[in-house]
């Protein structure tokens, strides 16, 4: 008793075992399941990874079309979950919306929580995969005051996405694409990350044995923070900011956030893990290039800002002792904002491909069989002293 390892912020200790995904920070390396992510990016799919960040292995074709069709099979969401939604203020933040339906989903779906039981906790999985795109896309609809659209299961997973985004009743909704691609891009990258503070929290949620929808639902909560998730949307409202493209405006973001005194960060800069480039980052910073090549937008103004902020900083000798690299949030706000996503609508993407890294961590952990997640603190308060009398 008494004799603590003292690690706030939890810079060096490891809380669990996990053979999910693995992290390299010095040479920026990214392994889910052994594989690269760059690999992964390139040649698999966001429904692929699903399957292989949740069950291990790669699925055969059989697999695959079977877990595609599970999925699609749950996209639709209970009726009454509209009558939730209605609740809100229609300008309310979609991040504060999703972290309650998320959690609210336990109540509809309560019929497969004994989480001891390996098929319920599959089908629990199968429901928040399925159904994130769904309820994120009527988080936005809600906002906008457009009717929400019922999922259609003819359509991949990030293709129904963009459909129940910005299709309506009226007319048919052309899907680009190049969009539904770059959409599965993101999900890939951001699919997981190992014991980051949104998967920790999942797990520590888990470990009192909360049922899923209530550990993703503090899972969204603890990615919402601009340290975290929020540094997507964080970026574009900082690039806004910067305004004009040029030379002194940038200058001026450096030194604001070299200065001490001042608590602003470069925002999408630096990482807890990687003393290296992010290789997420390369891989979004290509996918970028790519969409906005296609969309004939390569002049975007944010972009060259963003580029031209990234290469200031990896030559200033602050940036470059500190080892602070552009991270995955970098360049994606940039991509979904050629997409016609909102900015609003960002961090919800993140935690829309999240959930299977949030999920499949719980689920390892229950499997696995584990104690209660209970740190320890040291004191800083009075010592004991008796109440006055009265
Ligand atoms: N701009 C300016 N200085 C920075 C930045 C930045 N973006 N990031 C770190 N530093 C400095 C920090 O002040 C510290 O300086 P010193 O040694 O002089 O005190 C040094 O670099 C080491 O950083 P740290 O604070 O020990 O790093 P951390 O591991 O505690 O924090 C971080 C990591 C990601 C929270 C932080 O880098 C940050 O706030 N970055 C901006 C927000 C961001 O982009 N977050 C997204 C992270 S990746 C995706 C995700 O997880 O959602």
């Amino acid at each position: 008793e008494g004799m603590f390892t003292y690690d706030p912020g939890f810079v060096s200790t490891a809380a669990c075992e996990s053979s999910i995904t693995f992290i390299d920070g010095q040479k920026g390396v990214l392994l889910h399941r052994g594989y690269p992510i760059d690999q992964l990016a390139k040649s698999s799919n966001y429904i692929e990874l699903c399957y292989l960040l949740l069950f291990g292995e790669l699925p055969s074709d059989e697999e695959y079309d079977k877990f595609a069709q599970l999925i699609s099979n749950h996209t639709m969401v209970h009726e009454q979950i509209v009558n939730f939604f209605k609740g809100f203020r229609r300008d309310a933040h979609p991040m504060a919306i999703l972290c309650g339906v998320v959690g609210g989903l336990a109540a509809f779906y309560h019929d497969n929580l004994n989480i001891t039981n390996e098929k319920e906790r599959y089908v629990s999985a199968v429901r928040l995969i399925a159904k994130m795109p769904t309820l994120a896309a009527m988080c936005h609809k809600y906002n906008i005051g457009q009717p929400f659209m019922y999922p259609r299961n003819d359509l991949s997973y990030g293709e129904n996405f963009l459909y129940m985004m910005f299709g309506n009743p009226c007319e048919e909704y052309k899907i680009n694409p190049v969009f539904a691609k770059a959409m599965d891009t993101i999900f890939m990258l951001h699919a997981d990350h190992e014991q980051n503070a949104s998967t920790s929290t999942v797990r520590l949620a888990g470990s009192t044995g909360a049922n899923p929808f209530a550990c993703i639902s503090a899972g969204i909560a603890a990615l919402w923070g601009p340290a975290h998730g929020g540094a997507n949307e964080a970026v574009l409202a900082m690039l806004d900011e910067i305004g004009e493209e040029s030379e002194e405006n940038i200058q001026r973001f450096i030194d604001k956030a070299k200065d001490k005194e001042d608590p602003f960060k470069l925002m999408g800069f630096g990482h807890r893990v990687y003393r290296n480039f992010d290789p997420r980052a390369k891989v979004m910073k290509e996918t970028c290039d790519e969409v906005l090549e296609q969309l004939g937008m390569a002049d975007d103004p944010q972009l060259k800002i963003a580029k031209r902020l990234e290469q200031i900083a990896l030559e200033d000798e602050y940036f470059i002792e500190r080892k602070l690299y552009p991270n995955v949030d970098f360049y994606s706000g940039i991509i979904l904002k050629a997409i016609g996503i909102p900015t609003n609508m960002f961090t919800v993407i993140f935690a829309m491909s999240r959930t299977i890294g949030w999920i499949s961590h719980w689920n390892e952990m229950i499997a696995g069989g584990h104690r209660i997640g209970r740190p320890r603190q040291l004191y800083t308060g009075h010592p004991q002293r008796d109440y006055p009398a009265k």
